[in-house]
């Protein structure tokens, strides 16, 4: 680092008027000797003796996402991007804006640096296609999509360009393990890596089967049963649920079924796979639960059988006005 060299009685003096002049390095610290001092510079300075030494980085620590882009952002851009970030074990996912895309680098490297995590990814589509996929973008820190998420006492590993995963449904996932008991036979029709799975049968002595057409979704499912020690039993299959299905020769005491957009159009499978008096907690994406409560009801009227409405919530906003729901409805035989 290219200092100049002072006598240590002018050191304070030097120091001033260096800093003053804007000549002065900040990212470096000054050293003192036992007649001489080294102040960093930024530029060569006539009338100095200049020297070349190794000196001890400033080490600054931003204090939060706020402070290392503010002079890139306004507040309100920093704080709906603070709201985007989805982390998923080492991996942070970042929704920006279109008008903020030409500053996504500089967002990236401030996202890895407050964040602390290995990779920082950025969105470039909304989740889509059957295997419910985004594609991501590449920002910062490692090019490492596999990470491991945990989990209200879980491990689960994926891949987050290749198969779903929101760390926001969490709170869900607990309520639902929260209302299985013991000696259950479950379902999950729509299951990807297994999150409904593993944190219930981490919970709970229960028999689950789980179903996902995406065969890199089932392949970490598979990996998380043996990274997760579990109370209950997993069986998983791969395939389109109304085709694996077929192979079941027994009934379920619950039926899960997040596959929000589409849950309704496979009611009929459900249907017919419910234990008379089983649960079926079901999803989908509307502006009201009575949509959801209609679909439950016909599904019901078709196969003669009757539905009971135990429990609905918001589960998560997914656009203004638009919300990823949650029915819980107990299913029983008309006759009953
Ligand atoms: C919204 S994701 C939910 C995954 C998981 N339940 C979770 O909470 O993370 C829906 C999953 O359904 C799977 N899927 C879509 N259509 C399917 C079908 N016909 N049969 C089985 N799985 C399907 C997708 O591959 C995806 O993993």
């Amino acid at each position: 680092m290219k200092c100049v060299k002072v006598p240590l009685t002018e050191l304070n003096d030097t120091r001033i008027k260096l800093m003053e002049n804007g000549q002065m390095s900040m990212d470096f610290k000054i050293k003192a000797e036992k007649e001489y001092g080294y102040i960093p510079i930024t530029e060569d300075i006539d009338g100095y003796e200049i020297v070349d030494i190794e000196l001890e980085e400033i080490k600054r620590v931003a204090h939060n996402f706020s402070e290392l882009l503010e002079d890139e952002l306004t507040s309100t851009e920093i704080e709906d991007l603070r709201t985007s970030f989805d982390t998923i074990g080492d991996v942070v996912i970042l929704e920006i804006p279109d008008n903020l895309k030409d500053k996504k680098q500089k967002i990236g490297d401030a996202a890895l640096r407050f964040t602390k995590r290995r990779s920082i990814y950025m969105k470039k589509s909304a989740v889509k296609g059957t295997t419910r996929v985004r594609e991501l973008e590449f920002l910062s820190g490692e090019d490492n999509p596999v990470t491991i998420h945990k989990e209200h006492g879980t491990r689960l590993k994926l891949n987050v360009k290749e198969m779903y995963f929101s760390p926001r449904l969490a709170t869900e996932r607990k309520r639902v393990m929260e209302s299985v008991r013991d000696g259950e036979r479950i379902l999950d029709m729509f299951c990807g890596i297994g999150p409904f799975p593993i944190v219930i049968a981490r919970n709970h002595e229960v028999d689950i089967t789980a179903v996902d057409i995406n065969s890199q979704a089932i392949k970490y499912l598979n990996e998380n049963i043996r990274l997760n020690k579990l109370k209950g039993t997993i069986r998983t299959y791969c395939g389109d649920v109304r085709d694996v299905s077929k192979q079941f020769n027994s009934k379920f005491d619950r039926i899960i079924m997040n596959l929000p957009g589409l849950a309704y159009t496979f009611l009929d499978v459900s249907f017919d796979l419910i234990e008379d008096g089983g649960i079926i907690n079901y999803y989908e994406f509307s502006d009201s639960y009575e949509q959801g409560i209609s679909r439950l009801k016909e599904a019901c009227l078709k196969q003669d059988k009757k539905v009971e409405i135990l429990n609905t919530r918001k589960v998560k906003s997914t656009s203004p006005g638009e919300w990823h729901i949650a029915i819980d409805a107990k299913v029983s035989e008309a006759k009953n």
